[in-house]
Formats: structure tokens, C-alpha cells, sequence
């Protein structure tokens, strides 16, 4: 596996494999991997000719410093699973690299993509996202780019950047990786200790309820919220951040649950900010991407 610190190289390893005909399909990631991460990889090797993953904890999304001293970094283990993967090429830029001395270009998405959820919770965390992003892009020129449903979000805001600033990339979305207790896999659940662990479980499990409630036929959004702040707020120290019902179609909040509508929730567990949603009544409802 090549590895890449300077946009110059990265650029000029994707350009002679472009000149080649081949396409390439780029994972953007924080690093800590685990088989969340790696299922998006496999996804990447199906889809194109060549892969690439990156690893940048980007300091422009964290909204919080203590958030970014802490978040979990695991370079040697990172690149002995991307290697062992089949990833072609890493890019690992320095902070440097990305945001040199005077660099003052961000990109804001407006509209209600990102007036809701995280973008509230988190003031500035998409713009910070949404930046590096299409810096990534800038340097890894990917025909195909594919990002987790779990931060669906994320997904859906990249995606509407890609189509209103023309990139020529095709993003795409992979499948939420859950261990068998239901969590949603995450670079963050490392910072869990087995309690609080256990006190996060309360996530997946008041989502999973709340969607037995609908199957069932409950339709109130309040009422559905409070199952799922039921199974997490027994315990101490857990903070609902928020807990909303959106529907897919122009990403409205609704206060009554329909067919294409999500239940997305983030809650602080001991210090520790976890996000999940789940569709309600449908499984395996492929997201809506507009
Ligand atoms: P990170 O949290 O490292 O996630 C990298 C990619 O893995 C994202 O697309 C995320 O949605 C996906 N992912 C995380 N957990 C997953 C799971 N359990 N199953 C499937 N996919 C999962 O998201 C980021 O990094 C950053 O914001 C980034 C896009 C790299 C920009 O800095």
C-alpha cells in the first residue's frame, strides 16, 4: 500500500491511475478503524479499479478541543488493516498540509440540511466537514466516494455539496456495521469503560423499541422520543443531545412519524457523544439522497 502525506503525490499517484483508465473509489476516514470503516472499504474494492482511504482527524469539524484531544488515534493498527484490506493507496496529510499558514476558504451549506440535528448541536462541525471533504476530493480527484449511513447526516449533506458545487464525484452510501449487542460501531465507542457502555446500549435499544412502537402504530413523534429518552435517561450520566423525527424528503422535521421518516438521536454517555438513528418501519430502507 502506497502512503501519501503532500496533496502533490496523492494527486499525481490518482492522476497516472486516471491516465491509465482506472477509477478510483476513496473512503475518507478519522482513523481508529474498525469493520465499520472496513465494510465501506469492500464497498470501495467492489465499486472501482483502485481504492483509497484517508486518515486525518481534521481539526476544523470539532466544535469542542477537549473533543479533538481525545479522540482516539491508532495509526499502526489503522494501516495494518487498510494494508490487509487490499487499500492501494493511504493519504495522511498533516494538519500543515490541509490548513497552511493563511488558509481562510470554508464552505457553509445554508438550508435545512443543516439547520436541524447535529449541525445545531455542533455549531460549525458540518462546515468543517463539508471543507475537508472537498479538499480530500481536490487531492484524491476519486471518480466514486462512499460514506457510512450511520452518519447519515454527514452522507446526505456531502452528497447536496457534491451536486451544488458540480465535483465530479459519485457519492455513494454504505450500510451501519453493528456489533452484536446493536451498537452502532464507532471510533469513539474505544472511549467507552464497559459501564458506560452499557449505559449507551440504552441508544440502539430505544430506537429499536421506538420502532416496535411504530410497527405497532404509534405515530406521535413525542411519544416515540419518549421511549427512546426512557431507556437512556435512567442512568447516570447520560444527556440526551437531541432526539428528533425528520423526514427524509427535504429533511423536515415532522412532529408525526410516516413511511419515509427517521428517528435520530445523539446522547452523551460519561463525556462520550454518541449518534444513531433508525427508519422507522422499514429495515432496509435505502437513504433518499436529493
Ligand atoms: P469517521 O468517523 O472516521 O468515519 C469515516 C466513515 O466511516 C464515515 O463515512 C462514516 O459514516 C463511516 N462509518 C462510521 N461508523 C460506521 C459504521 N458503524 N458502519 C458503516 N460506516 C461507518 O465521518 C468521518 O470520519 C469524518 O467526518 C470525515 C467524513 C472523514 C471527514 O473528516
Amino acid at each position: 500500500m502506497e502512503q501519501f502525506t503532500t496533496i502533490a503525490e496523492q494527486r499525481a499517484w490518482s492522476r497516472a491511475h486516471q491516465r491509465e483508465g482506472k477509477t478510483i473509489a476513496f473512503v475518507p476516514t478519522m482513523g481508529a478503524l474498525h469493520a465499520g470503516h472496513l465494510s465501506l472499504i469492500a464497498q470501495a474494492k467492489a465499486a472501482a479499479d483502485v481504492v483509497v482511504a484517508s486518515i486525518f482527524v481534521n481539526p476544523t469539524q470539532f466544535d469542542n478541543p477537549e473533543d479533538l484531544a481525545a479522540y482516539p488515534r491508532a495509526l499502526p493498527a489503522d494501516l495494518a488493516m487498510l494494508t490487509a484490506a487490499g487499500v492501494d493507496a493511504v493519504y495522511l496529510p498533516t494538519v500543515g498540509e490541509m490548513y497552511p499558514d493563511g488558509y481562510c476558504t470554508f464552505i457553509e451549506m445554508v438550508g435545512p440540511l443543516t439547520d436541524k440535528l447535529c449541525a445545531v448541536a455542533r455549531p460549525g462541525h458540518f462546515r468543517g466537514v463539508c471543507t475537508v471533504v472537498a479538499k480530500l476530493f481536490g487531492a484524491v480527484t476519486p471518480d466514486i466516494a462512499i460514506f457510512g449511513e450511520k452518519d447519515l447526516q454527514q452522507v446526505l449533506i456531502i452528497s447536496r455539496m457534491a451536486a451544488d458545487l458540480n465535483l465530479p464525484v459519485e457519492v455513494r452510501v454504505g450500510a451501519t456495521l453493528r456489533d452484536p449487542d446493536g451498537m452502532a460501531m464507532s471510533s469513539r465507542n474505544a472511549r467507552l469503560s464497559p459501564a458506560s457502555r452499557e449505559k449507551a446500549l440504552g441508544l440502539p435499544r430505544g430506537l429499536e423499541l421506538a420502532n416496535q412502537a411504530f410497527k405497532e402504530g404509534e405515530r406521535t413523534g413525542m411519544k416515540l422520543i419518549e421511549i427512546v429518552a426512557g431507556e437512556l435517561l435512567v442512568h447516570e450520566g447520560v444527556e440526551l443531545d437531541y432526539c428528533d423525527l425528520v423526514k427524509l424528503a427535504g429533511f423536515k422535521e415532522i412532529e408525526h412519524a410516516d413511511d419515509a421518516c427517521v428517528l435520530a438521536a445523539a446522547v452523551f454517555v460519561d463525556g462520550v457523544r454518541l449518534i444513531d438513528h433508525v427508519h422507522l418501519g422499514s429495515e432496509s430502507l435505502p437513504v433518499v439522497i436529493e
